[in-house]
């Protein structure tokens, strides 16, 4: 179970310390939250805070873009020191080439779905792909509620990738909704405001992992 903190739900007077903190309460990942104002409707961050996020513990950032033509800064992410970077299904007309152009900068490759997006294309790109995102909210903010039908989509995105890869579940994944993800099949759980809403997050991530 890797468990990616979403620091859209973080204070963002000390951005960098509520990420070192939360790795030490025991989350594996930092989830990047990237919004443009056009492909969802709030706008956050990019390339500037990603490149000032990766020192020291923080060493991993998982780098989701909710943005239109995001072919334009793929490099720019890449050279900030994004792990992974996930582009939007929606948003990549040229999916294929998309998926290329991230592994040549030596990055992991992720695609994410909306709730009403269906992932059968994915039989299609599978070998290009190293991490499927299933939004299991609308994407644009924290704090929504899970949309109950992403477990079925879970499910069938494990199927389509075998084993090794990495499906990840974000939006309204807490410790009633984890459970469910974890049998159909999801790996990585992004975890927003579950996590930083509490004040001892490593009670949170316990919990996430069902160790408490
Ligand atoms: C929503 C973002 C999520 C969000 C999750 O568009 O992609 O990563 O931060 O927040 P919670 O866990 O509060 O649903
Ligand atoms: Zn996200």
């Amino acid at each position: 179970m890797i468990i990616s903190a979403s620091i859209l739900s973080a204070d963002f007077n000390q951005l960098y310390k509520e990420a070192s903190d939360v790795i030490d309460a025991g989350a594996d990942w930092i989830h990047v939250d990237v919004m443009d104002g056009r492909f969802v409707p709030n706008i956050t961050m990019g390339p500037v805070v990603i490149k000032n996020l990766k020192k020291d513990k923080v060493n991993f950032l998982d780098c989701h873009l909710m943005i239109e033509d995001p072919d334009s800064y793929i490099d720019a992410f890449a050279s900030a020191g994004a792990d992974i970077i996930t582009v939007h299904r929606e948003a990549c007309p040229h999916l294929d080439r998309t998926l290329d152009h991230i592994r040549s900068l030596g990055v992991k490759a992720g695609v994410s779905y909306n709730p009403a997006t269906s992932i059968d294309d994915l039989e299609l790109i599978k070998d290009k792909v190293d991490l499927v995102l299933v939004m299991s909210v609308n994407p644009g903010f924290s704090g929504q509620s899970f949309i109950k039908y992403s477990v079925e989509k879970v499910k069938k995105a494990r199927n389509i990738m075998g084993p090794d890869k990495y499906i990840e579940v974000d939006g309204g994944v807490d410790d009633k909704t984890c459970p469910k993800l974890l049998k159909s099949g999801a790996n990585v759980f992004v975890s927003g405001s579950y996590i930083f809403g509490a004040e001892d997050y490593s009670q949170r991530i316990k919990k996430l992992r069902g160790e408490s």
